[in-house]
């Protein structure tokens, strides 16, 4: 077998994942996952993740549990086992309700409510503890951006949040590489940025071992719409989306997963 033929065959399938962040009441989320999951058909070639509000996890579950390219993710997980911590939610119970993915580490998480790489590694053993396969978002700031420290910053993310783990479980985590100055923004990072930071990160897994570099999807989040979609997810390093504003309109969501093709 060739080798271009090889890594054909072992490539993964890309990964559309939508963030609804705090968007939307009960009714408006239920008939966005029905009508995300009426327009995802058989020919679809990419896996689907959403990621709801967490007050509609199980509901949005309920729906779309039959269908065989959609999972759900909680956007947060607490860094510590069930007990007396108000307002939390834990792993076990994200999981007890049938729960996937959790978005681990989000900007908007490490910003507005102060977490830290070592509290996000700790999260992400909890996520392990019981079968959730975590999410991990990294990315500069502009101001990061501006001093040429990206690359540093996101491989410091990594390291302290995400490579402590076994290579079996870093191979099932899903990075995604957000820089914080393109989301919400409407500045979309250009291809080749994005590109330029996957590629860094797949290195860094490289130097892990070569099956973790394989294995592990890294997705580009910042600012993805249907337009700018098929020229980022065409870049050899980028694995799929991270979906944040654009995921909130079934039409526009479904119209990046068919830029997949
Ligand atoms: P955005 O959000 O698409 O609205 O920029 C992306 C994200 O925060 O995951």
């Amino acid at each position: 077998m060739n080798s271009v033929l090889t890594s054909i065959l072992i490539m993964p399938q890309k990964i559309i994942a939508g963030n609804w962040k705090m968007n939307l009441n009960y009714a408006q989320a239920m008939t966005l996952a029905d009508a995300i999951a009426a327009g995802i058909t058989g020919e679809s070639s990419c896996e689907v993740i959403l990621a709801p509000p967490s007050i509609y996890l199980h509901d949005v579950l309920r729906r779309i549990g039959h269908h065989d390219r959609i999972s759900v993710a909680s956007q947060n997980c607490a860094d510590r086992e069930p007990g007396a911590y108000t307002g939390e939610l834990s792993a076990m119970m994200l999981a007890s309700v049938g729960i996937d993915y959790s978005i681990i580490g989000h900007s908007e998480r490490r910003i507005y409510f102060g977490e830290s790489d070592p509290l996000l590694a700790r999260k992400v053993d909890q996520c392990f503890k019981y079968g959730i396969l975590p999410i991990f978002c990294c990315g500069e700031t502009l101001d990061e951006r501006e001093q040429g420290v990206q690359s540093e910053v996101v491989e410091r993310q990594l390291r302290q949040g995400l490579f402590h783990l076994s290579e079996a479980e870093l191979s099932d985590c899903i990075i995604a590489y957000e820089p914080v100055w393109a989301i919400g923004t409407g500045k979309t990072a250009t291809p080749g940025q994005a590109q330029e930071m996957h590629s860094l990160i797949r290195q860094l897994l490289r130097g892990i071992s070569d099956s973790v570099a394989e294995r592990v999807s890294i997705l580009y989040g910042g600012s993805v719409t249907p337009a700018t979609a098929q020229e980022m997810l065409a870049s050899q390093d980028v694995d799929g989306a991270l979906v944040g504003g654009a995921s909130l309109k079934a039409d526009d969501f479904l119209s990046i997963i068919q830029a997949c093709r």
